[in-house]
């Protein structure tokens, strides 16, 4: 058990996961324009699951997909965080960025703000070399995140997801990076 990080940007806490969370949580996941680019919108009871595994890689490694809290209004509005890639890649093994905030904060720059607050974590806290992401190749709002936070694709690292099937649409991901050093790069300019 490593003890778990918290953090701060800006506008935002990235915080803890608490059980009042599940409620916006599972009606974030159930809506089907945040989860356009997955197989499937979530029951409450797969968001509930999927707060417990997050949970559980916090529990575990200090770090994961944080909870956002809005400073100003103190709304739980989805998750930005790392992880561990859970699934066998030519990448593997690497901890991963990622983020889901519910449709009305959008546009609002919070999941890069949250994203570069985790991105700093990764490197100047955990020590990390290199920090991946991930996403279905039509998911451009995600990789718009990805690039702000000084993301490089790799177009050698295009891969087929394994979770997802040979016939699915999703199944085609792109692969971004950064390592500590273009991580210092984007920094200072
Ligand atoms: C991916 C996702 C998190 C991106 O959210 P987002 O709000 O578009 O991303 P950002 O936080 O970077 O915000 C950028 C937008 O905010 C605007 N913005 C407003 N104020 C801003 C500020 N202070 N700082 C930065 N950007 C700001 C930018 O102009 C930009 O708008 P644009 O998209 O019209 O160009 C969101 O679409 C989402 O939750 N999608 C569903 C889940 C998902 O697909 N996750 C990824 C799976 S791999």
């Amino acid at each position: 058990m490593k003890p778990i990080l918290e953090l701060e940007s800006a506008r935002l806490l990235l915080r803890q996961w608490g059980d009042d969370d599940l409620r916006e949580f599972a009606t974030l996941c159930a809506d089907p324009q945040v989860m356009r680019y997955f197989p499937a919108p979530l029951s409450r009871v797969e968001s509930a699951a999927l707060i417990g595994r997050i949970r559980g890689h916090f529990a575990e490694y200090g770090f994961g997909l944080w909870a956002l809290e809005r400073k100003d209004s103190g709304a739980f509005i989805g998750f930005t965080g790392l992880m561990n890639v859970n699934f066998n890649a030519p990448f593997a093994p690497a901890v991963e960025i990622g983020w889901r905030l519910a449709r009305r904060h959008w546009g609002l720059g919070f999941a890069s703000e949250a994203a570069w607050t985790s991105l700093r974590c990764a490197f100047a806290q955990l020590g990390l070399n290199e920090v991946v992401s991930f996403t279905t190749r039509n998911n451009l709002p995600s990789q718009k995140v990805m690039q702000a936070i000084g993301m490089q694709r790799d177009l050698a690292g295009d891969f087929e997801h394994p979770r997802l099937t040979a016939d699915d649409p999703l199944r085609a991901h792109v692969l971004y990076r950064i390592n500590r050093a273009q991580w210092l790069e984007t920094l200072h300019g």
